[in-house]
């Protein structure tokens, strides 16, 4: 495929030359990653993801939730080249101590878990990056059924800094404005960050990223008015003043199952996090929602193509970057 347009703009260079300009920022990203990289290479790589993956959401299907959100925290700072799982040395501190990251990561395990089995049966081959977006995509097919290709020979990148993560990744106290900024600096859309807000339809979220919501909204409102009376109260029982490590489910109706209940919650006034109901509350997105609402398996299907694209951001190839043999050091 990639031959044949080579030769279609070879034989109309002066044509096309301006043509392919145009269009190279675009598809640049793209290009560059390959569904089935490691065919050749690890024939045996994305089954031994795939294993890992299993095995430890069958243990404990929160984990699927945090898989997801891995890819997702990784992308968004440096680009997917798997910078979240560097720890922190003497001279300075990582993505992942960073209070976004911090406490709340989940499934670091099953990637060290991978990446040793990979280790074994093809030393420094496949990047801690793909391994992430294997495992992210096994993850939403366990706890969704969504399947789809994951394009890879991401490479692993060498820095990861605390103090790129508050400016890369959206807060949950956003509003739509501010929220869609971090997605479409990234090369996001709006309507693909909708479709990405699905994945809290599964996973957990701690009280203190919500409590605003429920205790000391405005000078004029204590609660949310934008939050379900009921389920104000419910979360004021889960979540007392003090106790803001608390962990409440994302989607209350269906906590484990990767659906488009998130969007049946948000019509209901049950988002759980600011920047979850904003996006019912907003005109530039209601409709959005709506679609989701009466149409899962269009959800399913902008969930996948966005996790995909959600994938290629920044990401590092050819010779750039490392593979890494342990993701938490440096080579
Ligand atoms: C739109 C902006 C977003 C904001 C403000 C946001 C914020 C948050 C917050 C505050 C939590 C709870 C963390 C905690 O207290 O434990 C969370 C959890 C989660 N987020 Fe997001 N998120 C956003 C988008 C995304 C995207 C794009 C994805 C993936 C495609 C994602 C996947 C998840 C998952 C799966 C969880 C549950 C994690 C677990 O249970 O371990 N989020 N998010
Ligand atoms: C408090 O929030 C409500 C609902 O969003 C809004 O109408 C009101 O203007 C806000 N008040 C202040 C003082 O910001």
């Amino acid at each position: 495929m990639r031959d044949f347009k080579l030769e279609i703009y070879c034989a109309y260079l002066s044509c096309f030359i301006s043509l392919a300009l145009l269009v190279m920022p675009h598809v640049s990203y793209a290009a560059s990653l390959k569904v089935g990289f490691y065919q050749k290479s690890c024939p045996s790589a994305e089954r031994i993801v795939k294993e890992s993956v299993a095995k430890a959401i069958a243990k404990n299907p929160g984990l699927a939730a945090g898989l997801i959100r891995l890819h997702f925290h990784d992308c968004f700072v440096r680009g997917c080249d798997a910078s979240i799982l560097l720890e922190s040395t003497s001279a300075s501190r990582s993505e992942k101590v960073h209070p976004a990251n911090g406490q709340t990561l989940r499934g670091l395990e099953v990637i060290d878990n991978a990446k040793a089995k990979l280790e074994t049966a093809c030393p420094k081959t496949v990047s801690c990056a793909d391994i992430i977006a294997f495992a992210a995509r096994d993850s939403a097919t366990w706890a969704g059924g969504i399947s789809y290709a994951v394009p890879a020979g991401r490479r692993d990148g060498r820095i990861s800094l605390e103090s790129e993560v508050a400016n890369n990744l959206p807060p949950p106290v956003s509003d739509i404005e501010f929220m869609s900024g971090f997605f479409t600096r990234k090369g996001i859309s709006i309507s693909q960050m909708v479709a990405l807000s699905g994945a809290h339809s599964i996973g957990i979220s701690q009280c203190q990223s919500f409590t605003d919501r429920i205790y000391s909204f405005n000078t004029t409102h204590a609660q949310d008015p934008s939050l379900d009376p009921k389920f104000a109260s419910f979360l004021k029982k889960k979540c007392p003043k003090s106790a803001t490590n608390n962990r409440v489910n994302l989607d209350v109706a269906t906590p484990n199952k990767l659906d488009n209940q998130y969007y049946k919650n948000l019509k209901k006034k049950m988002g759980l996090l600011s920047s979850d109901q904003t996006i019912e509350n907003s005109g530039l997105t209601a409709n959005i929602v709506a679609k989701y609402v009466n149409n899962p398996t269009l959800w399913a299907a902008d969930f996948a193509a966005s996790m995909i694209q959600m994938g290629l951001i920044d990401v590092k190839t050819g010779n750039q970057g490392e593979i890494r043999n342990n993701c938490r050091i440096i080579l």
